[in-house]
């Protein structure tokens, strides 16, 4: 047992932070056994790390991101997304059959998501089973959680990125074998990339396996309104986008995270309700990609769970702490139309990137009793904090700080130093 003594700020609820000034959280085998104003007597006696005048805050989640898009990050953002996968994403994660450049930006890429503390993961890898298991061991080397998905495609895309049905099952069985264990930090997620790139048979083969061995499942959805209509056209048989992923058991029959959903509405956001499927709300992406703005108030209205992600490289910016930004700013532009659609809180930007996006994980994105102990150790005092409110402290490190001011990183209780390139 462990304790750390900071000025302690969490959301358990949407509408309001718990803010505990020099506060104490004890962690016990990684989970937090408790959060304490005074140090109670049963803990008398008990080490004690003090931190002094810093805030200690729960790690980010960062929900959907392109581990072999890294290359990409800030450059090519003059088309939308079809063309923009053909003529820059597609040709880029061609590269990654080659296992020396992707562990060269692997480990770059897992780098600087330590860099901006995030210690949750879900991402997407490529087709190439062996560069998908250096990812997963780069991220078991640094402590970091991460759900990885090995990408299924063929179709619609080069002949390099396409795979057939049956050595794209055998592929993931061979990662889910290795990578599929209880209690790991690192674990194999169903990834068809999006109904486009996928036939009826690989979504079908994709469904049984996410059944078969009970894995999370995470795709695209309603992210562009081209993309939308080339849905309609291949799955005609489907009330909607969301509901051809549904026909295959991949929206929601196990834990389902979403990208975007910009467009969703009507029977497709009634089925995401009634299954419980997960939004990653991206916004650089959604701008970056002249996507559209995704209704995150409406989604939060209908009990639907919101997470952030950056989308590298869609998104330009892997700090999920710029992503809270962005998606209050997103639903500020959607108040300034309709102003019965109230702007997202800084408590509900945050809740939605640590408590609401880590219930993917278990027990991840709060200090409660009984949570994995993912934290961020703030040290604010060069963005000159004299006389300003904790609270205040921590909006201006959201909007204005970066990697500079997160000085300890914990993931499950350990402290995760800086991984090697
Ligand atoms: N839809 C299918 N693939 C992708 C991708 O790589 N990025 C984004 N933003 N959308 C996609
Ligand atoms: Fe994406």
């Amino acid at each position: 047992m462990k304790i750390y003594k900071a000025h302690i700020l969490f959301t358990k609820v949407k509408d309001k932070f718990e803010i505990i000034e020099n506060g104490y959280i004890a962690v016990e085998n990684g989970r937090i056994e408790g959060v304490y104003a005074h140090l109670p007597g049963h803990l008398k006696g008990v080490e004690i790390v003090d931190f002094g005048d810093k805030l200690l805050i729960p790690a980010m989640n960062d929900m959907h991101v392109h581990a072999p898009q890294y290359r990409n990050q800030g450059i090519a953002m003059d088309l939308e997304l079809l063309p923009w996968l053909d003529n820059y994403t597609f040709p880029e994660e061609s590269k990654y059959c080659d296992t020396k450049y992707a562990e060269r930006m692997y480990r770059r890429f897992v780098r600087d998501l330590w860099r901006f503390g995030t210690m949750r993961t879900v991402a997407f890898a490529t087709i190439h089973k062996e560069s998908t298991r250096i990812l997963m061991n780069l991220f078991k080397e640094a402590g970091m959680g991460a759900l990885v998905g090995k990408v299924d495609m063929n179709r619609n895309c080069p002949e390099s990125l396409a795979q057939s049905v049956q050595e794209a099952v055998k592929d993931n069985e061979e990662l889910i074998q290795e990578f599929n264990q209880q209690d790991s930090l690192v674990k194999p997620i169903i990834t068809p990339r999006f109904v486009p790139s996928c036939t009826p048979q690989m979504l079908s083969e994709c469904g049984r396996l996410a059944k078969e061995y009970n894995l999370p499942v995470q795709s695209h959805l309603s992210e562009n309104v081209g993309e939308i209509a080339w849905v309609k056209d291949l799955e005609p048989e489907s009330r909607s986008y969301g509901d051809a992923y549904n026909r295959y058991g991949l929206f929601g029959q196990t834990p389902t995270i979403m990208a975007h959903c910009v467009w969703t509405k009507g029977s497709e956001l009634e089925l995401m309700k009634k299954n419980g499927v997960m939004v990653a709300h991206c916004p650089t992406s959604n701008f970056n990609l002249s996507s559209g703005m995704a209704p995150i108030r409406s989604f939060l209205d209908e009990g639907i769970s919101v997470g952030l992600g950056s989308d590298i490289s869609g998104g330009h910016d892997l700090s999920i702490f710029r992503m809270l930004v962005y998606a209050i700013q997103v639903s500020k532009m959607h108040y300034c139309t309709n102003k019965n659609m109230p702007f997202l809180s800084l408590s509900e930007a945050f809740w939605i990137a640590t408590k609401s996006a880590g219930a993917f994980f278990g027990k991840v994105g709060s200090f409660e009793q009984g949570y994995d102990f993912d934290a961020l150790l703030i040290d604010d005092k060069e963005l000159n904090h004299d006389n300003y409110s904790l609270l205040h402290r921590l909006e201006r490190y959201i909007y204005l700080g970066d990697d500079r001011q997160i000085q300890h990183r914990f993931c499950r209780g350990i402290e995760i130093n800086e991984p090697q390139l």
